[in-house]
């Protein structure tokens, strides 16, 4: 059945059941209307401690609703930044009831950075920064888990900077300076200091360098430089930028952006990682030939054709779709996650970066059509040559190429359309077969990425972050770090941590397991989980590294405060 919009219209005044159930019958634009105000009420839905949701939680911005396949009833450093960055967005286009969150952001992330966990803790070095995920309460999760998780601690920066802006433009520097601006120097001090060690990348799988992060964190630290700057503050850490930036060139193979690097994975690289990216760093007052790989950079729609044709073949549901229409799009081609299926975020992703491109070649009144770029546009507009295109009227070569582009980035969000139930839920993950919503309901992130898509689609884009003024990279890139300053943001509400005496201790247990089984600790303390029952999240997990036919070892090494006597059992 299809409704005009007209009808439908009169039908969301009337009732929005209707409205609901009618989604999928309605054209593309009505559809991207009623899911956006369905994708932003689930993204709050999933924020404790008040969200309908997500009950039990403490005040944290929660993956999904789901407790169990998989349990993602946990707070992500990711997740929640990406996902307050569109709250933030959404505020500064006038949704002003939004601030509350963000008031509540900063005091639940200024605790959070306080909480010792895994990977470390806020002192005296930073390292606890780059804990991926924590307890639904905002307590350690001590699972075993791939960690540290570099791009958090930026995207957390990013989505607070963008605010601390809007403050001090509205009259309010003092609580961007003594409020805000400790809570994202912790984060600047982290980029500065690791962005050069390798870590896991964005889907927790690849121990490595990974060009989302890397991308996120040069963003943040030039983002950093010209805040520090506004505020009259000092950024540890921001004079990292160029270097980088030198290192962000390197993702690039010369074809497409390989996502992975420093490992050994037998992948292509052909990843959403490098889609998600340049909308993430998205800069509508950038050139596109700006080295930070914007969605109009030629390098980038080399690269966005190179992964979203590596799933043309991937999926069924794909097959038969011609090169000039989008389709669904998941992690990577490789993926066994749930089967390897495409996901929503990704999807709608693949629409965002081809709005922000056309309002980027609009904005510069000019779009350079070169090799490296050739292929993407001749999918779109066969007629496409290398040269120089200026805007130009409705009927110009320049406007039809647009034209092109924002067809087949709708046709993106009609592939999404296709496979959202009538409901709208957004899960994580479609069939790869069948379509059918797969892995965690509710997603958060989901639901933040469609309207981050929405917002684009609407002409709405984020104020710059000053890619202009990005300093050059040098010659030949160094593996460099400056020593981050850190100290909890009492003034947001973090506890006053101190530095804690910690012991370095190594469990050695020699423990006979059958395949599938594992091995923990549990004990008195928050390091051990306290006794929970809840042994797999809050238990130290040990590791069979060691373990061989010789000797059939388990083993952890960790930090445990000094000065407590422990009691523990073995779990298996
Ligand atoms: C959970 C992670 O969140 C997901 O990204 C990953 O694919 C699976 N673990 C399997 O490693
Ligand atoms: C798995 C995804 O791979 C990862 O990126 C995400 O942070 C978690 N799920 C939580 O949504």
């Amino acid at each position: 059945m299809r409704f005009s919009s007209s009808v439908a219209g009169v039908l969301s005044l009337l009732c929005s059941q209707a409205v609901a159930f009618s989604l999928r019958g309605r054209d593309l634009e009505s559809f991207i209307a009623a899911e956006r105000a369905i994708a932003l009420q689930g993204v709050l839905n999933n924020i404790g401690p008040d969200g309908s949701q997500v009950a039990g939680a403490g005040n944290y911005i929660i993956a999904s609703p789901s407790k169990e396949d998989p349990d993602y009833f946990f707070t992500w450093t990711r997740d929640a930044a990406l996902t307050m960055q569109m709250i933030v967005d959404e505020f500064i286009f006038g949704n002003t009831a939004l601030e509350k969150y963000i008031d509540e952001y900063i005091k639940a992330q200024a605790i959070l950075q306080t909480v010792s966990n895994p990977s470390g803790s806020l002192l005296p070095s930073g390292l606890g920064l780059g804990e991926p995920k924590y307890l639904a309460n905002g307590q350690r999760f001590n699972g075993a888990w791939g960690r540290p998780q570099r791009d958090g601690p930026a995207l957390r920066a990013i989505a607070l900077m963008t605010y601390s802006d809007w403050l001090l433009r509205n009259g309010q520097s003092a609580k961007a300076r003594n409020i805000v601006w400790p809570v994202i120097s912790n984060d600047l001090s982290y980029v500065g200091q690791y962005w050069n060690q390798t870590g896991f990348d964005l889907w927790e799988e690849v121990q490595g360098s990974s060009f989302f992060t890397v991308q996120n964190q040069h963003r943040s630290l030039v983002q950093g430089t010209k805040l520090a700057r506004d505020l009259r503050v000092t950024c540890t850490g921001c004079d990292q930028a160029p270097q980088v930036l030198c290192f962000l060139q390197s993702f690039w193979n010369g074809k497409y952006i390989v996502s992975n690097t420093n490992t050994n994975i037998a992948r292509t690289g052909l990843d959403g990682n490098s889609i998600l990216g340049p909308i993430s760093v998205f800069d509508i007052d950038a050139y596109c030939d700006s080295l930070t790989f914007q969605p109009c950079n030629s390098k980038s729609l080399a690269n966005f054709k190179a992964v979203v044709d590596s799933f043309r073949t991937a999926y069924s549901i794909n097959a038969g779709i011609p090169k000039n229409q989008g389709v669904a799009v998941g992690r990577y081609t490789e993926d066994v996650y749930y089967n390897g299926n495409p996901w929503y975020l990704i999807t709608t992703a693949a629409a965002e970066f081809l709005y922000d491109a056309v309002a980027q070649w609009r904005a510069r009144h000019v779009l350079y059509v070169d090799e490296t770029s050739l292929a993407f546009f001749k999918d779109l507009y066969p007629d496409v040559v290398v040269r120089q295109y200026n805007s130009g009227n409705y009927n110009s070569p320049f406007e039809q190429i647009m034209r092109a582009v924002l067809a087949y980035a709708d046709s993106f969000v009609a592939v999404a359309e296709k496979y959202t139930p009538a409901s709208g839920a957004l899960a994580e993950q479609f069939n790869r077969d069948t379509g059918v919503p797969l892995s965690a309901r509710d997603l958060t992130w989901s639901y933040a990425a469609f309207v981050t898509m929405a917002e684009r689609r609407a002409g709405q884009y984020p104020r710059s972050w000053n890619t202009r003024q990005a300093a050059a990279p040098p010659a030949t890139c160094s593996a460099s770090s400056t020593p981050g300053v850190y100290a909890p943001a009492t003034a947001a509400g973090a506890p006053n941590v101190t530095i804690a005496c910690q012991i370095n201790v190594i469990f050695n247990v020699n423990a006979s397991t059958y395949f599938g089984e594992n091995v923990y600790i549990v004990g008195n303390t928050t390091e051990l989980g306290e006794w929970n029952a809840d042994v797999l999240n809050t238990a130290l997990a040990l590791s069979a590294g060691g373990y061989s036919a010789e000797r059939p070892l388990w083993s952890v090494n960790t930090f445990l405060p000094a000065g407590e006597s422990i009691s523990y059992k073995l779990a298996v």
